[in-house]
């Protein structure tokens, strides 16, 4: 029923997301399940990537994402939409937005919401149309649109709010938010001279917007746009500093950093209003996984501030292509800032929620070259592993997760040699292959491990380091697996969880 779906939309628009939906059930009925996910955030069918407009508006926590309802590649953005009352229990809702007017013919890129005064969710996004009328051959023409819901469910357009200045190409993925009773909103620019900045704008009533300054350039000259900025303060013990989350596009890979097409990271610093940003550490990525890439964060009514990044790739081969969907969002994470700076990401503590089966394994010694077998039959599951790495020996000690008969796996694991935690895909089964690593210290480690059906998902030490990952597993039943390599290992505590699907009705 298409059409009472989107009663409440504008007309013009009305249209397209009926073609868009009736599009996306066709899709939807020859979608393959061997990797969808079972607890992270996917379309139903289709192609997703960045999370969008997230915010907590009438009771229950809303989630926009680029989504190409037409085929699992990215293509004809519009902003599909699925929302939960408690951040763990989810339901599709019907797309949000589609390309409807002459600004955003080719897309309706990402943004940001906020709840006005007045009640009505207001989300602001990127309207986006090639040069070219075809593909981002000869470039973009991007500008900033608005539009309005009073239930989170149809919107209205509400036409261009700010307008690309001449010869700017790159030009999108507004973020709003206010401060001092002002509203701001950054954007990711490429500059005249092709230089990565973000720029701010300033508001009184967010219909008619002033540019303010560049708020931050990116100092590596090779960064050529920032994509998807988000800025926010975070509470230390000397008062609260901003976090610059930012994409840059262009850099070069550098030992275990931007290693991959589309990298995330942050930079802190101090900031007000009507002042310049000041930036006090140098950028860090946010997760030094493969697969995790433009991050949106909010802030929840309890004061926390939590994000949802695209675990996606413009660029490795995505396996799920074949089975009608592609991308997924990670889990919310909660970020916190530590008196050195440094961002901190935990899961949010409602994902406990899912857990089932949990077992306490205890502490115990693993022997040298010992596998155990901790979890078969299993597509969900949650490990957290405490080493003693001062009673260790092993070269290498951690988890096999996905694995399959025919041998093939996902490594996550402590490396004493390089004191690095790894996501290993060498044998993963599908996809790509590659291996990250996050740094970790000190002589006891914590791993937190989600798995889910296409993804690994690894805090390191409470969520100093993150390690986010696609892993697709080969045919036949998985299990999961304790492991030491080259000597022993002291496990101070083992628990593993199966993980319920998020999907209402699914459990
Ligand atoms: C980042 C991005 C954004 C853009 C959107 C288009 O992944 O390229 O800059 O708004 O995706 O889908």
């Amino acid at each position: 029923m298409p059409d009472l779906l989107h009663a409440g939309a504008s007309a013009p628009m009305r249209e397209h997301l009926e073609r868009a939906e009736t599009a996306r059930g066709r899709l939807r009925e020859r979608r393959g399940d061997r990797w969808y996910p079972r607890f992270h955030i996917a379309a139903p069918a289709g192609w997703i990537n960045d999370p969008n407009g997230l915010s907590y508006y009438r009771g229950r926590y809303q989630v926009y994402f680029q989504h190409n309802p037409f085929a699992a590649e990215h293509d004809s953005m519009h902003w599909g939409h699925v929302s939960s009352s408690d951040l763990v229990t989810w339901r599709h809702d019907p797309i949000a937005l589609a390309p409807s007017t002459e600004e955003d013919r080719d897309g309706v890129y990402s943004g940001s919401a906020v709840v006005s005064d007045d009640g009505e969710l207001v989300v602001f996004f990127t309207g986006n149309r090639w040069c070219n009328g075809a593909d981002d051959a000869d470039g973009n023409l991007q500008v900033q649109c608005m539009a309005v819901s009073r239930d989170g469910i149809a919107f209205e357009k509400r036409g261009v709010v700010v307008d690309r200045p001449e010869g700017i190409a790159h030009f999108r993925d507004p973020k709003v938010w206010r401060t001092d009773g002002v509203w701001h909103m950054i954007l990711g620019v490429c500059s005249a001279d092709d230089r990565g900045e973000v720029w701010l704008y300033t508001s009184r009533d967010m219909r008619d917007w002033e540019f303010d300054r560049v708020l931050f350039r990116d100092p590596d000259p090779a960064a050529f746009m920032l994509e998807c900025p988000d800025l926010f303060p975070l509470p230390t013990s000397e008062g609260d500093k901003w976090v610059l989350l930012y994409c840059p596009m262009g850099t070069k890979p550098s030992g275990y950093l931007a290693r991959n097409g589309h990298n995330a990271g942050y930079v802190v610093g101090d900031w007000a209003p009507g002042r310049d940003f000041e930036q006090l550490t140098d950028y860090l990525p946010l997760d030094w996984g493969g697969q995790y890439y433009a991050p949106q964060t909010f802030e929840a009514p309890d004061g926390r501030r939590i994000a949802f990044a695209w675990m996606g790739s413009f660029t490795a081969p995505l396996a799920s292509e074949e089975d009608g969907w592609s991308g997924q969002l990670t889990v919310p994470r909660v970020l916190s800032l530590g008196d050195d700076l440094r961002l901190r990401s935990r899961p949010v503590e409602e994902l406990a929620g899912l857990r089932t089966e949990s077992l306490e394994l205890g502490s115990f010694e693993l022997a040298a070259e010992e596998d155990r077998v901790l979890l078969e039959r299993v597509d969900a599951a949650e490990v957290e592993l405490e080493l003693d790495l001062a009673a260790s020996a092993a070269e290498r000690v951690g988890l096999a997760v996905n694995k399959t008969p025919g041998g093939h796996e996902t490594l996550v694991a402590y490396d004493d040699l390089a004191r690095r935690v790894i996501l290993d895909r060498r044998r993963a089964g599908h996809g790509d292959r590659g291996y990250r690593s996050a740094p970790c210290s000190g002589d006891r480690l914590t791993l937190r491990v989600l798995v889910d059906r296409a993804s690994v998902e690894v805090f390191v030490n409470d969520g100093a380091e993150a390690i986010t990952s696609f892993a697709f597993p080969a045919e036949g039943p998985r299990s999961i697996e304790l492991y030491a390599e080259s000597g022993s290992a002291r496990v101070t505590r083992l628990a593993v969880h199966r993980i319920v699907s998020i999907w209402e009705g699914e459990r």
